[in-house]
């Protein structure tokens, strides 16, 4: 990794220190150029020209993003943001009234209301493993809680406020093991954690781009294992995921892109193919190395100051940190 490139390359380093990779990350300059080669295509030829004039360049996103995280490119969808593509394999799942949804204290909020949402509405069970004594979730508990009525398990893996790094791929052992849907939210993970959907063994696995992956902002990706992709009906469709075969009919595609809808914004998915790109020219082995050292070093830091209290759970610990200052009331953060 040569680090004094990837600063180089990095238009926001100069200005003030930037620590919220876990909300939106400085992009690298060859995303933005992405970006802005393609809206300016699209001012100087319109947009649907733009698109069949770059289309070969937009279908290797979707190489991009499946050879990142081991999957095939028809296993993938391109969706605007981790909420849109985690609540897409969410209500396409059909459960049946009383099933039971096992899923984890650290689980992302927004997907918690989807929870609710579907609980109330179809009389499912929403079962939150407890965890351990670390603060991951306790894999006994999990198989311990399995059972025929078991119908989806749903957690997170890295959480929104903190280090916690929940054991994802023992969560994938106990669901296939049971036979039970399994989705998992890597929002957080991807960029900053190497993702091997064989390894996790997810159906389904949401993520976002604008995070640790440095990508825009309004990009996001659905992986859909390809066994689903012979059932699942997505809860919404047009005509661009379910193609109009006969004036009564649809046939839904084939691929994940049953998901996706007409419209776009191609220039931000040029965007997010870069940033798979840059990462992977990186490697994920050493970003995964050298996110883990700095934030080590900055909970050691934090630590020895005196009145911070380190607040992250779990025995192994992501590039997010939690902690409590003395004399500060606890702040949360608004985009408004
Ligand atoms: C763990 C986790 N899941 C999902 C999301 C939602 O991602 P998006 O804002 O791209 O919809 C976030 C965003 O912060 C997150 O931290």
């Amino acid at each position: 990794m040569d680090i004094e490139q990837i600063r180089w390359e990095t238009p926001g380093i100069g200005g003030p220190v930037h620590l919220l990779a876990c909300g939106s990350a400085l992009m690298p300059q060859p995303v933005v150029d992405a970006i802005v080669e393609h809206i300016q295509l699209e001012a100087q030829i319109g947009g649907y020209e733009a698109h069949a004039a770059r289309d070969d360049g937009l279908e290797r996103v979707y190489d991009s993003v499946a050879r990142h995280i081991g999957a095939k490119r028809h296993e993938i969808a391109l969706l605007e943001n981790a909420t849109v593509a985690w609540c897409h394999a969410f209500y396409a799942l059909p459960l049946t009234r009383g099933a039971r949804i096992l899923t984890c204290e650290a689980e992302y909020a927004a997907n918690y209301m989807a929870m609710l949402q579907r609980a109330a509405r179809e009389g499912l069970v929403i079962e939150v493993i407890p965890s351990d004594a670390s603060g991951a979730l306790d894999l006994g508990a999990l198989e311990a809680a399995m059972g025929p009525d078991v119908g989806l398990i749903a957690i997170t893996w890295v959480p929104t406020n903190g280090g916690l790094v929940n054991p994802a791929e023992g969560v994938g052992r106990i669901a296939k093991a049971h036979g039970v849907p399994y989705l998992l939210d890597a929002c957080q993970a991807a960029g900053q954690i190497k993702i091997d959907v064989a390894a996790l063994g997810c159906d389904f696995l949401s993520a976002t781009g604008r995070k640790f992956l440095r990508g825009p902002r309004g990009t996001g990706f659905l992986y859909v294992a390809e066994k689903w992709l012979e059932t699942l009906e997505p809860a919404m469709i047009d005509f661009f995921g379910a193609p109009w075969v006969a004036r009564d009919r649809y046939e839904l595609r084939p691929d994940a892109r049953r998901f996706e809808t007409w419209e776009n914004a191609y220039a931000l998915r040029a965007g997010l193919g870069a940033a798979f790109d840059y990462a992977d020219a990186i490697g994920m082995d050493a970003i995964a190395a050298r996110v883990e050292a700095l934030a080590d070093q900055c909970r050691a830091e934090l630590g020895a100051l005196g009145g911070v209290v380190l607040r992250d759970l779990g025995t192994q610990n992501a590039a997010s940190s939690a902690s409590r200052w003395r004399g500060m009331p606890p702040r949360r953060w608004s985009g408004r």
